[in-house]
């Protein structure tokens, strides 16, 4: 059963197919209005999430679906110790496919190796955000026209944010990416994803600690929160949270076609007054999560009829 745990999960060319299918829901979205009538994904989120379950929500509403939903796990029988394999087992009675944000890493594969429907991983812990990849590509696809040739800066949160890791995978496997990875020491992009990444594919990258330095050289500013949840100590998160805030006097060396991405939410990280700027993009990407994703339920489901 094919599910969709880590953005190394797709091919290339599965990538690029998943965006011709968004872009063809966004301009011929009646095609598409019937396309799972009859089909039910079952959201189990067991960490908050405001787009990530929504959009999933939305986009099997909009295929014609029906949606089964858990939120927190006060509400299920995870509160009484159920385990995810188990909860998978049961939801796979139910359900056609499964969306599932967990706290720890691994769970959505564990869910993934026990369910007898797609179980697709809607965050897990530290470690991936697939969708949330899906829909920073599409945004950078429809802001940019290309993947290729782009100097790309992550700023904030390298080594919580999972997003980052996923979307730099993912960017990978195009020509001429250059990577700009802009955070304080503590919050470096970790060593496994430049050694099985970046180095491994011998892919340009800087790091810094200098967003104005930065900014002059960069395509794409994909801004980041520091992630609280993931922190050990509270001190140490209330000393890096405000390292980075974009404002608009810090894009004044910025290209004019410069494309502001973050996976929200935001907490302080991107002043409000850039919400109008046109480079400002992150609400964009909010929609084009719900595209992807629903090419990703039609892709998933199509493979599990086969
Ligand atoms: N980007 C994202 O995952 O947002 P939520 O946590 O609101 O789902």
């Amino acid at each position: 059963m094919r599910s969709l745990i880590d953005i190394v999960d797709l091919s290339t060319a599965e990538l690029d197919a998943l965006i011709s299918v968004a872009l063809d829901i966004i301009a011929h979205p009646e095609k598409y209005s019937d396309s799972c009538k009859g089909k039910k994904l079952a959201t189990l989120f067991f960490e908050p999430s405001t787009r990530t379950r929504l959009s999933f929500e939305a986009a099997m509403y909009e295929l014609g679906g029906n949606v089964l939903s858990v939120t927190g796990g006060a509400t299920s029988s995870v509160a009484k110790g159920e385990s995810v394999a188990d909860t998978a087992k049961t939801v796979s009675c139910y359900a056609d496919i499964i969306a599932m944000r967990h706290p720890k890493e691994g769970a959505a594969l564990v869910a993934a190796n026990n369910a007898s429907i797609p179980v697709i991983n809607a965050g897990d812990g530290g470690h991936c955000h697939p969708t949330q990849t899906l829909a920073d590509l599409l945004t950078i696809y429809r802001e940019k026209g290309r993947f290729d040739n782009l100097t790309v800066g992550f700023c904030g949160d390298l080594k919580f944010g999972r997003t980052v890791h996923s979307l730099i995978n993912a960017l990978s496997r195009y020509n001429g990416i250059r990577f700009v990875l802009i955070s304080p020491e503590e919050l470096k992009l970790p060593s496994y994803v430049k050694n099985e990444t970046l180095k491994k594919f011998h892919l340009p990258y800087v790091q810094t600690t200098d967003l104005e330095g930065a900014m002059p050289s960069l395509d794409i500013l994909y801004m980041t929160r520091v992630q609280r949840e993931r922190f050990f100590n509270e001190e140490d998160y209330l000393r890096l949270r405000d390292t980075y805030i974009l404002t608009p006097n810090k894009l004044r060396k910025a290209k004019e076609d410069l494309c502001i991405m973050h996976p929200l939410p935001r907490v302080n990280e991107i002043s409000v007054s850039i919400d109008d700027d046109p480079r400002a993009c992150y609400f964009k990407q909010v929609l084009n999560g719900k595209y992807m994703r629903m090419a990703l339920i039609l892709k998933l489901l199509k493979e599990a009829q086969v």
